[in-house]
């Protein structure tokens, strides 16, 4: 972000708005409406009724989220004047690596894309549909958008040819611009790709493989940064592995800066791959732990 204050312009309203979830007292939030005032949430397609409803709901976003924080860039009584919509090819994002503004004020947004058949084809592995295949195959490819703000324009490439979803990172790098990324990379139905955690560099462009084996299954690949690490990729890979043949699980441990294994446990029951989990070092006193 280049800047976190609002426009000159910007009515006091949403200056206090933005205080109001900024602060810690969700009464204040309610406080702006009118006694039958509503607000709707548009990230979540939920609409709140009156000055409680949307007290709780601040209240809630503070007990789901840490460190809420709102930054107004623009804000316009006539409501989607400020949208701009940019036409790319037609995909679907699941899951996004990272995005960040770089030097030039270009926003950049990288993450695994899928067309309509490819989607349909691992989706009705997820969610079990009778007649699916017996492993889950992938055929989402990474994207880069580089979208200029000033010329209007969206430069748009496929950067890898490996299936992939379940893109993570150093999280210390989330909305800031990051050397590396990681995902679980895939066979398609083709017998392309392989079960495995990839690491990109987005420097040199080179990526690396771990590969888990045939019908091993990684799960999303959590980055936990080394104790005083220095580098960006200064760190481990946590990925839990189903073994779909064996039916069973092992966490496997990689070693973040050159994919090697570092320890396998093997669980003694299968459990969920894993996806959408961050690491949280455990710096609580023994006594304050919940
Ligand atoms: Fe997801």
């Amino acid at each position: 972000m280049k800047s976190s204050s609002p426009r000159a312009m910007t009515a006091p309203i949403v200056t206090d708005w933005a205080h109001a979830w900024n602060g810690a007292e969700p009464q204040a939030l309610g406080a702006l409406f009118a006694a039958d005032g509503t607000y709707t949430d548009q990230a979540v397609g939920v609409t709140f009724h009156g000055r409680q409803e949307i007290a709780g709901w601040k209240a809630r976003a503070d007990s789901l989220i840490d460190n809420v924080h709102v930054i107004v860039r623009a804000a316009d009584r006539a409501g989607a004047r400020h949208i701009r919509w940019f036409p790319i090819e037609l995909g679907n994002v699941l899951h996004v690596a990272n995005a960040y503004e770089d030097g030039q004020g270009r926003i950049v947004l990288e993450g695994p894309t899928v067309d309509r058949e490819g989607f349909h084809l691992s989706w009705n592995w997820w969610i079990g549909t009778p007649g699916r295949g017996t492993e889950p195959v992938s055929r989402s490819y990474t994207r880069r958008w580089v979208v200029d703000m000033t010329a209007g324009s969206v430069d748009e490439q496929i950067i890898d040819d490996l299936p992939v979803e379940f893109p993570t990172l150093n999280e210390a790098y989330l909305g800031a611009e990051n050397r590396y990324h990681y995902a679980v990379s895939f066979p398609d139905e083709k017998g392309n790709g392989c079960y495995g955690i990839v690491k990109y560099d987005r420097t040199t462009g080179a990526r690396r493989i771990h590969q888990v084996g045939d019908a091993r299954m990684p799960g999303e690949a959590v980055f936990v940064p080394a104790a005083g690490a220095t580098r960006e990729d200064d760190g481990y890979l946590l990925t839990v592995v189903s073994d779909l043949k064996q039916d069973a699980s092992q966490l496997l441990v990689l070693d973040a800066s050159g994919l090697d294994r570092i320890a396998t446990v093997h669980l003694p029951h299968r459990v969920s791959a894993g996806l959408h989990g961050s690491w949280i070092p455990d710096t609580a006193p023994a006594g304050n732990r919940d």
